[in-house]
C-alpha cells in the first residue's frame, strides 16, 4: 500500500482497504473548485449543479468565506458550550430577525437537527409520543430521525425503530387530518421533499397541517435542511406559503462548507426547553458559525437572482421536446426531471459531459446548484441533458438495462448513499 500516492487509483484501494463501505461511490475525484465549477483530478472542468448535495450554495472559493478562514485561523478552532463565544449569538440573530421565530439551537448536522426537535416537540407535548410524517421523506439517518423517513429501504435494516409513527401520502390532506390526533406529538414536513424526488407541497396542504395542529396541539415542524436557506429564492421555505411552523431545522448550506445544524423554535416552544434538556459538544463551532452568518448575509442578496433564474430555468427546461421528460418539479434552484428510464445512467452520461448533477429516487434526475451558478451552465446542461436523452436514448436506455430490467451500475452521485438506492430496487 503506498501510503502518500494520491493517484485516483491509489485512493480507491486505500478507501476499499480501510473506509467503512457505507458509500459506493461514483468513479469521479473533486480536487478543487471555483464558483461553480468543479475541476477533477486530471484538471478536467465540470459544472458543479449538484453543490455537494446543497451545501456549497455560494460556489467554490467564495471570497467572503476565504477572508472570514483567514481572520479566523488565528481565533479559537473550538469552544465547549460550557462558555460563552459571540459567534452563536450573531448567527442566532441573524436567523431568528429573518425568520420570525425565537431562538435557534445549533448542531453539527441536519439528523441531528430533527432528532433535538423530536425532543424539543416532547418537552411542548409531555406524555405525547405519536409523530406524523410523509412517505417518501427524508429526514436523517440516526434512529429518531430514520424513524421518520417515509423510504422502507432505509429502515427496514434497523427495525425495530423509534415506535408510533403514522406516515401519510405527500400532499393528501384528508390522510393527514386522519392520522394527526391529540396524542400526536409532531408533524415533519419537508415544504418540498428532496429526497422523495423534488415534490413541493400545495399550500392548502401546509396550510392543513398549520390548522390540525393548532387544533391537536401538534408541534409543526418543517425540515428546510435541504430546501431551505435560499434554495427556493426566499430565505425560509416556509415564506413561500406563508405558513409559518413551530419549529424548522436547518443544516446543509448554513455551515458553508463545514458541519452546522440548527433548530428555530418559535412561540409554542418558548420556555419549555431548559438547560440539561440538550447540547452537544461540537454544535456551535465558532468558525462554522462565523461562516454561516457570511452564508446567510450573502444569501439574502441573491434571492433575487435564485427567482430569476429559476423562472428562466423552468420556461427553457420546458421548451425541451422530449417525450423521454415524464415531469419538471421545482422552484428557485431545486429541480427535480422526472425520466422514463433509471436516472443513473443518464447521470453518468452527464458527468461525462462535465455537468455533476444529483438523482433522487429511480428515475429523477436532481439539481441543487449554487446559487451564483451562471444562466451558461443551465444553458449547456439543458443542451447535454437533450442529446443524452433523445440524440442518443438507445445509449441511455441501454445502460439504464442490465438483464432482465436491472440498472446497469449505480447512480452517480448518489445523493444519499448507492446503499439504499441499490436497497431500494
Ligand atoms: C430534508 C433532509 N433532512 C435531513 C437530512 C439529513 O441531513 P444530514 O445528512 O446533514 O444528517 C437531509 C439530508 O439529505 C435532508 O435532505
Amino acid at each position: 500500500m503506498l501510503l502518500h500516492d494520491e493517484s485516483t487509483e491509489a485512493v480507491v484501494a486505500r478507501e476499499k482497504s480501510f473506509v467503512l463501505g457505507t458509500y459506493n461511490r461514483t468513479q469521479f475525484h473533486p480536487r478543487s473548485g471555483k464558483g461553480a465549477r468543479l475541476f477533477d483530478a486530471a484538471g478536467k472542468a465540470y459544472w458543479d449543479l449538484l453543490g455537494g448535495i446543497a451545501v456549497n450554495v455560494l460556489g467554490h472559493q467564495h471570497p467572503r468565506i476565504k477572508r472570514v478562514l483567514r481572520e479566523e485561523a488565528t481565533s479559537l478552532l473550538h469552544v465547549s458550550n460550557l462558555y460563552y463565544h459571540p459567534a452563536q449569538g450573531i448567527l442566532a440573530e441573524k436567523l431568528v430577525r429573518a425568520s420570525g421565530l425565537c431562538r435557534a439551537f445549533f448542531c453539527n448536522s441536519g439528523t441531528e437537527a430533527n432528532e433535538a426537535a423530536i425532543k424539543f416537540a416532547r418537552l411542548a407535548n409531555p406524555g405525547r409520543s405519536h409523530l406524523v410524517a410523509l412517505q417518501e421523506s427524508f429526514h436523517g439517518r440516526t434512529a429518531g430521525a430514520l424513524s421518520l423517513t417515509g423510504h422502507e429501504a432505509y429502515r427496514t435494516p434497523f427495525a425495530p425503530l423509534v415506535p408510533n409513527v403514522t406516515f401519510v401520502e405527500p400532499n393528501d390532506i384528508a390522510a393527514l387530518e386522519a392520522a394527526v390526533t391529540t396524542e400526536t406529538s409532531a408533524i415533519f414536513l419537508e415544504p418540498v421533499m428532496g429526497e422523495g424526488g423534488i415534490i413541493p407541497l400545495s399550500d392548502e396542504f401546509l396550510i392543513a397541517a398549520r390548522r390540525v395542529a393548532d387544533k391537536t396541539g401538534a408541534i409543526l415542524v418543517f425540515d428546510e435542511i435541504q430546501c431551505g436557506l435560499g434554495r427556493l429564492g426566499t430565505l425560509f421555505a416556509f415564506q413561500r406559503s406563508g405558513v409559518v411552523p413551530d419549529i424548522v431545522t436547518l443544516a446543509k448550506p448554513l455551515g458553508g462548507g463545514l458541519p452546522l445544524g440548527a433548530v428555530l423554535t418559535g412561540p409554542a416552544l418558548e420556555g419549555m426547553v431548559k438547560p440539561g434538556h440538550h447540547g452537544t459538544t461540537f454544535g456551535g463551532n465558532p468558525l462554522a458559525c462565523r461562516l454561516g452568518y457570511e452564508v446567510v448575509v450573502e444569501t439574502e442578496k441573491l434571492l433575487g437572482k435564485i427567482n430569476e433564474t429559476g423562472e428562466w430555468f423552468e420556461a427553457e427546461l420546458r421548451k425541451l421536446a422530449c417525450d423521454n421528460i415524464v415531469a419538471i418539479r421545482g422552484k428557485g434552484l431545486m429541480w427535480g426531471i422526472e425520466l422514463d428510464r433509471p436516472a443513473g445512467p443518464v447521470a453518468a452520461q452527464l458527468l461525462e459531459r462535465g455537468f455533476v448533477v444529483g438523482t433522487a429516487r429511480e428515475k429523477v434526475i436532481r439539481l441543487l446548484p449554487p446559487y451564483i451558478v451562471p444562466k451558461q451552465a443551465l444553458k449547456e446542461f439543458i443542451a447535454a441533458l437533450s442529446e443524452v436523452l433523445t440524440v442518443i436514448p438507445s445509449v441511455a436506455r441501454d445502460l439504464g438495462v442490465k438483464g432482465a430490467g436491472e440498472p446497469a451500475f449505480v447512480p452517480p452521485i448518489s445523493t444519499t448513499t448507492s446503499f439504499h438506492e441499490g436497497a431500494s430496487k
